[in-house]
């Protein structure tokens, strides 16, 4: 692993992976592909450590030219795939984004890795890596007393997002079996932590109590995620680039199923103390019932035996220490706060998903 090429490194994971990686891989390249649309910013980039090993290309991963041009003028031998569209919500009011993103822009990188790494052999083959960012989501929802996913649980995708994101899997998969790509999969849970665009539960919640505004909790808030934090989720990928078996699919999660509305309370807890002049005490008045997400998945739970096994992979953050983390680096970056609101089209989507739902 000498030149990575991230895709969608200037979102929430894959910013915290360059920042990571550039960190603990002193001799490593990072080229940084990202198209920059509304979730992806350079605010995310700023203060890199090492940060001379970076290089930021703005371009779309369905630019087929682009990719063959960045993957043989840098000597790419690892790819780090994350760019997509991620937000189930966005996805119910826009799937075909999801279907162009997630599937096209998935084989369009996958079909220029083949000709470079197999075909033109720019590197020997040996060496070359596909890793591809998936989700739990695929495996679609489980019921209370079923048995966390494993890799081998069937994919049964409930929204558009997730169904772009199985059939993005398959083709990673057909591309291993059909051409002999040299490819590693991860199928991961809820991240949160620095960085991650205020549209998802946990940077809305917490902005939204710092400023007094309403908490829509969707449903009955019994909802069950498994919730990582993403520097966690970062070192998982960095060991399975180094030691993950070729072919092979890794769950990732962090061991932590707590019901929405628990994640939602532990939130305003956190807020109630470290805001203790704050005139919203106690954060929790401002919780609202919402109009629940159609087809919303009722529980995800990750068995992640096999990247513990093989790896000696394991989640260093509970979630206590993460969630607290997370609510203090939202507090500590007003300016970053402050540069994602003031985006054009954010307070458009946050009116257009929520001014329907009302309080239930
Ligand atoms: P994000 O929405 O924060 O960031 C996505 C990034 O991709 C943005 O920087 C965006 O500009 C870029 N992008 C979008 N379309 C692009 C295109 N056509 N070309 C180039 N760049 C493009 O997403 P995230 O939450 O950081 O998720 C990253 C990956 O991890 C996704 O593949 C997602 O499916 C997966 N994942 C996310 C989670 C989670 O909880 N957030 C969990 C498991 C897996
Ligand atoms: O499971 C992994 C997935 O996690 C990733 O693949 C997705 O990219 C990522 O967005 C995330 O999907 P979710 O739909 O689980 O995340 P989100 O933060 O949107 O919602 C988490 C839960 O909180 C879900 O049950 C819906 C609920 N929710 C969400 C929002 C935005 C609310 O109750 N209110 C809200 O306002």
């Amino acid at each position: 692993m000498k030149t990575v090429l991230v895709t969608g490194g200037a979102g929430f994971i894959g910013s915290n992976f360059v920042r990571y990686m550039l960190r603990v891989e002193p001799a490593v390249k990072i080229i940084n592909l990202d198209a920059l649309t509304y979730a992806g910013t350079l605010e995310n980039l700023k203060t890199l450590p090492g940060a001379d090993r970076h290089v930021f290309v703005q371009g779309d991963i369905c630019d087929r030219a682009l990719v063959d041009k960045l993957l043989r003028e840098h000597t790419v031998d690892t790819i780090a795939h994350f760019a997509a569209e991620s937000h189930v919500d966005r996805s119910i009011h826009g799937p075909g984004l999801f279907v162009q993103t997630n599937i096209v822009g998935t084989q369009v990188m996958l079909d220029a890795a083949r000709q470079a790494w197999l075909v033109d052999k720019i590197v020997e083959p040996a060496v070359a890596r596909f890793h591809h960012v998936s989700t739990d989501e695929v495996f679609g929802s489980l019921k209370p007393k079923d048995p966390a996913f494993t890799e081998t649980t069937h994919y049964d995708p409930s929204s558009p997002y997730s169904a772009s994101k199985a059939a993005s899997d398959h083709l990673v998969r057909a591309y291993a079996r059909t051409y002999g790509l040299p490819v590693t999969i991860t199928n991961c849970s809820n991240n949160y932590g620095p960085h991650q665009f205020p549209e998802k539960l946990i940077p809305l919640m917490i902005l939204n109590g710092i400023n007094g505004r309403p908490l829509p909790v969707y449903g009955d808030g019994q909802q069950i995620r498994d919730w990582l934090y993403v520097e966690d989720h970062c070192e998982a990928i960095r060991a399975i680039l180094k030691n993950g078996r070729v072919g092979e699919t890794y769950n990732i999660g962090g061991d932590n199923q707590p019901p929405n509305l628990d994640i939602v309370h532990g939130i305003c807890a956190l807020l109630d103390e470290l805001l203790p002049t704050s005139p919203h005490r106690p954060h929790t008045s401002l919780i609202q019932h919402v109009t629940d997400r159609p087809g919303h998945d009722r529980r995800y739970a990750m068995n992640i035996t096999k990247v513990k096994a093989e790896l000696g992979w394991t989640p260093r953050h509970s979630l206590q220490t993460g969630l607290r983390a997370t609510v203090q680096w939202y507090l500590d970056h007003p300016e970053w706060v402050a540069a994602i609101q003031q985006q054009a089209g954010y307070q458009q989507w946050i009116d257009r998903n929520y001014a329907k739902r009302g309080g239930k």
